[in-house]
């Protein structure tokens, strides 16, 4: 397994590729690796000839008094798990790489359609710091395909807009959630938590399921207004509070853009972000209505 550090060892190894016309995934990761990451490794190798994996904690994607500095990095270990894996290549660029102008003076990729609410509310700039490192990854990596969890669901859709928009010749895929036993979603997050929240935190999946039950029975079909989806979202709220949450937002949307569901939608998501205690969490289910 190759492990580059600058831009052009990058370039030196993506030409070599080329030469061969080797196919390429990428997966880019803030490293600290779980299941979940390695699910997206395992999903890459069956999409291209060679994959490489980005480790990159990206400064551009986190609010002022969010968790940078704690946010943990774990590179040796990461390369254990990425190698035992069949990643080809491990690009961990520092920031001077991925922006040699600094932080402030460049240019920014916004997708301003999706970005300015659910999580976007919330966590202003965000997506705008996603989707500039994306592409400068997308860039510097040339992938064929690239691959994101949908454990993200907005991200994911951000960077499918995003493609698109920019003509950008790579294929966008998602992958599944990972799931501990219990139902909670792999996250690094999760490591924030203490033996107690981290029992709490399965709530949240449990809770989700519920919702879905309640709009599989709802009457068909329902509208925007309708309020059979207001109070499953109201109700997910209340079970949230009553778990020990403190709820940012419950919010059942389509699947294909987010928009809030219409009469006839059948491929809907529900999506939560909560706090418990410090540690902001979020997770989806998606609901395929019959
Ligand atoms: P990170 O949180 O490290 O996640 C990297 C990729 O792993 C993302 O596509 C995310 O959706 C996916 N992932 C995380 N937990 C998962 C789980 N339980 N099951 C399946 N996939 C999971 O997301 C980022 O990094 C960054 O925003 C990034 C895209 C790298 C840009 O900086």
């Amino acid at each position: 397994m190759l492990h580059l550090e600058t831009l052009t060892a990058l370039r030196k190894a993506r030409a070599n590729w080329r030469q061969t016309n080797a196919s390429v995934a990428f997966v880019p990761t803030m490293g600290n690796l779980h299941q979940g990451h390695l699910r997206l490794v395992e999903h890459a190798r069956t999409l291209a000839d060679k994959v490489v994996v980005s480790i990159y904690v990206n400064p551009l994607q986190f609010g002022a008094n969010e968790d940078l500095d704690s946010y943990p990095r774990t590179l040796q270990a990461d390369m254990e798990k990425l190698l035992a894996a069949g990643a080809d290549a491990v690009f961990t660029p520092s920031t001077s790489v991925v922006y040699p102008r600094g932080l402030e003076e460049q240019t920014f990729v916004e997708v301003p359609n999706l970005s300015n609410e659910l999580c976007g509310a919330s966590r202003p700039g965000h997506f705008r710091g996603v989707a500039t490192v994306v592409c400068k990854l997308f860039n510097m990596v040339q992938p064929d395909y690239a691959v994101f969890g949908k454990k993200d669901y907005q991200q994911l859709l951000v960077i499918r807009l995003l493609a698109e928009d920019l003509s950008l010749p790579i294929t966008i895929i998602g992958v599944a959630t990972e799931r501990a036993e219990d139902g909670l979603a792999l996250s690094s997050r999760n490591g924030y938590l203490n033996a107690a929240q981290r029992q709490q935190a399965a709530k949240i999946y449990a809770i989700m399921q519920t919702a879905k039950q309640s709009l599989q029975q709802c009457d068909q079909p329902f509208d925007q207004d309708s309020d059979s989806i207001k109070h499953i979202e109201q109700q997910s709220q209340q079970a949230l509070k009553a778990a020990g949450f403190t709820p940012d937002y419950v919010s059942i949307r389509r699947q294909q853009d987010l928009a809030p569901a219409t009469s006839g939608d059948k491929a809907l998501v529900i999506l939560v972000a909560a706090y418990l205690g410090k540690t902001r969490l979020i997770d989806n289910l998606e609901i395929n209505l019959a």
